[in-house]
């Protein structure tokens, strides 16, 4: 064996020279690995035993990417595109041999090969998309000459990480090794491919897919126009789109050019940034500072889920979908039974889209139990989430029940969305134990899951949760108890600004309209229409008090009526409404007021900034551990655009210096709803930026 450097070898297994890179936890590309890369394949064409040459990585997954931690700085040592070169060019036949996930430029390595091979458990994907990039080292004209160009759209636009069989079927693996035995199956494939006189095939001079696909321009066109909605205010996407035609429509060295221009574009732009620092931040945000990495896990093999409405329902499926049995309790049987038929709709819709098959609707379906009596279920589970009315009675009354029911070491969960879980946990004996799981609704969709820890909350009914959450595919932040926690705190803070510009002179679907182009799927009163504008509502004591008031007493209780905050058509396309417009107009004349014309400007200051001064009241109080977790929950729950990165990171782009200068003077202006944060003072004096928190 030669060491090539610390990172890579070289081995001869008779004739074949194996390069095996360790560079954890990835094999990221950095300049070490290209080094070892570049050194090791020079090495190995030279060594005049070695007839062909395996590619291969330790640890848990082949080449992951490029080194995301060195963008932006100077690179050092051999480029990727030296070592793609040296591969390519290689006089010998060339092996990738493929686990875990190869992305990225990982990918591209693989695509540089002469052959893959790979496991069946591999993956393999271009998820540059989601950070804000396109795949720079060739492979947007390298897969589509292996796939073709619509699957490349569909692989490069989403980031997916595709099977090893599906992989298989589309020609971007050789062959398909035996689990475990990849080396041996590699280099076996290695021997036959010379044994066989195979030729060194290159992908860049595989020409067919792409020339089938010239002159067909539609091809584009119509994936654009299906996707527009989806690709709506991001760059990345259309950037990579236009890297396949490219690949279609140009020799493979232009191509080349212009995924090069394209990708320097991206990457010096402000939306690939903010999607960097995000992919980071919710990698951050499972680090707890007081809570060790070897903190004992509590094994979780049965959850408990109290509530079988939408919420119940969603939290379930979660569970079911890892392989973990559930039993939800309702109190009736006809509620009961109503969730799990919902349920059984869920997975046999998302099995009619071919995301699921038949069988796993059924596996998923016997995993998951109703009952009518906690006492007869929950004294085994290891888990119980509490889905109910968000009454702090009934969950004081649930958990004392729980208490008395769940065994010892039990972890006791709340969904609550805002209640006070010091207060829930006070009713039992084991504080402990209790936890809040926010989950957000679909809950088996959205991606958030606030945890929320409460005062005496142990360490490893924390650790737990934070595992579980990525178990279930969740992204995780942990916040602390205060009202509305973390997300629905600063979302107040958003809502009582928009309610506030509406009764100065601003219709709702001026606000909306502004949030919108700001990259939100939906605006503030779109929203509540959506919803429901009765959520909370109760038409007796209602007394026409608020435009809310009003609105659902002439019964314009959102979309579900037809109307709302605005007029809807029969295809539930929102207008914009005279009747609520004259609403809004009584009740500033009833004011005494006179409504004013509101810039579009103004809008989007009066509701973003006051949300970056409350995650700074946020941060002062301790309920996030720094800023970048409250981007986490507000990309993941609440529709942030994930090309701005986040509230806080907004502010960072606005600069914090601004954001205080126009809080003071909406406080002076307006009073002191918009008093500036103790802390948002100080990171001004101190010269600092939200993202030093
Ligand atoms: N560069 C640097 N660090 C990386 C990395 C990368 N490409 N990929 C993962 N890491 C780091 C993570 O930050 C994390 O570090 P910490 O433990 O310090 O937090 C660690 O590796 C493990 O990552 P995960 O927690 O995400 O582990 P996982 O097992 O859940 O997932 C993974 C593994 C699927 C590879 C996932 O990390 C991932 O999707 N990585 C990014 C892949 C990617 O986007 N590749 C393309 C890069 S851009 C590119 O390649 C441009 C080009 O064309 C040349």
């Amino acid at each position: 064996m030669t060491a090539i450097n610390s990172v890579t070898d070289l081995t001869l297994d008779g004739d074949v020279a194996v390069i095996t890179l360790n560079s954890p936890p990835v094999n990221a590309l950095s300049a070490n690995v290209r080094e070892g890369l570049f050194e090791g394949f020079k090495a190995a064409i030279a060594d005049p035993a070695a007839r062909s040459i395996v590619l291969i990585c330790e640890g848990r997954t082949f080449i992951a990417g490029a080194d995301i931690t060195e963008f932006g700085g100077a690179m050092k040592g051999p480029s990727l595109q030296d070592v793609q070169d040296t591969m390519e060019n290689s006089p010998k036949p060339v092996v990738a041999a493929i686990h875990g996930t190869a992305l990225g430029g990982g990918l591209e390595v693989a695509l540089v090969a002469n052959y893959r091979v790979g496991v069946p458990s591999a993956r393999f994907g271009l998820p540059e998309v989601n950070l804000g990039l396109l795949p720079g080292a060739g492979g947007t004209q390298r897969l589509p000459r292996v796939v073709g160009p619509e699957k490349a759209l569909e692989m490069m636009t989403s980031g997916r990480h595709a099977p090893a069989k599906e992989a298989l079927a589309m020609g971007l693996i050789d062959e398909l090794v035996e689990e475990g035995k990849l080396k041996e199956g590699a280099i076996a494939f290695a021997r036959k491919a010379v044994a066989e006189g195979r030729p060194l095939v290159k992908v860049r001079d595989n020409n067919s897919k792409v020339e089938a696909a010239r002159g067909k321009p539609e091809i584009f066109a119509e994936f654009r126009k299906a996707n527009a909605r989806k690709f709506r205010g991001f760059l990345a996407p259309e950037y990579n789109i236009r890297c396949i035609e490219a690949a279609v429509n140009l020799p493979f060295a232009e191509g080349l050019g212009v995924e090069r221009k394209l990708f320097g574009e991206l990457m010096s732009g402000s939306q690939s940034a903010a999607q960097r620092y995000s992919f980071f931040a919710e990698r951050q945000a499972q680090k707890i500072p007081d809570v060790a990495d070897d903190t004992p896990l509590i094994p979780i093999k049965k959850v408990g889920v109290i509530g079988a409405g939408t919420m119940g329902g969603g939290i379930s499926m979660n569970f079911a979908n890892v392989g973990i049995a559930v039993v939800i309790v309702e109190q009736k049987q006809e509620p009961l039974d109503r969730g799990l038929a919902t349920i059984r709709k869920n997975y046999e819709r998302t099995a009619a889209r071919g995301g699921i098959t038949a069988a796993q609707v059924e596996e998923r379906m016997a995993l998951i139990t109703g009952s009518l009596s906690m006492e007869d279920s929950f004294a085994d589970v290891d888990l119980v989430i509490e889905a109910v009315f968000e009454r702090m009675d009934i969950k004081k009354d649930i958990f004392t029940k729980l208490d008395a029911i769940c065994k010892p070491g039990a972890i006791l969960a709340t969904n609550t969305s805002g209640l006070n879980i010091d207060e829930i946990a006070s009713v039992t004996k084991r504080p402990e134990a209790v936890i809040g799981l926010h989950f957000f609704s679909p809950a088996n969709v959205m991606k958030l899951l606030e945890i929320v820890r409460a005062d005496h909350t142990s360490k490893s009914v924390i650790a737990t949760s934070m595992k579980l959450a990525k178990q279930i595919g969740k992204v995780a932040a942990l916040v602390g108890v205060c009202p509305g926690f973390v997300g629905n705190r600063i979302l107040g803070a958003r809502q009582r600004e928009a309610q506030k510009l509406v009764l100065e002179g601003a219709m709702p679907w001026d606000v909306d309209r502004v949030l919108y182009d700001f990259g939100f799927p939906m605006g503030p009163f779109a929203m509540s229409d959506l919803a429901g504008l009765d959520i909370g509502w109760v038409k007796e004591k209602s007394n026409g008090a608020t435009i809310r008031d009003v609105l659902c007493e002439a019964d314009r209780r959102g979309q579900k009526t037809g109307a709302g905050y605005y007029d809807y058509d029969e295809n539930r396309n929102a207008n914009p409404s005279p009747f609520t417009e004259k609403v809004i107009h009584d009740f500033i004349v009833k004011s005494g007021a006179n409504p004013r014309t509101i810039g579009d400007e103004e809008i989007l200051e009066r509701c973003i900034y006051p949300m970056i001064n409350e995650g700074m009241k946020i941060l002062e109080e301790g309920k996030a551990i720094r800023a970048s977790d409250i981007d986490v929950v507000w990309q993941n729950g609440y529709g942030w655009p994930v090309y701005r990165g986040g509230p806080m990171w907004y502010g960072d782009q606005i600069g914090a210096a601004k954001v205080l200068a126009k809080m003071q003077e909406f406080q002076a202006t307006m009073g002191d709803e918009f008093k500036p944060a103790a802390a948002l003072e100080k990171l001004v004096a101190d010269g600092k930026k939200f993202s030093d928190l």
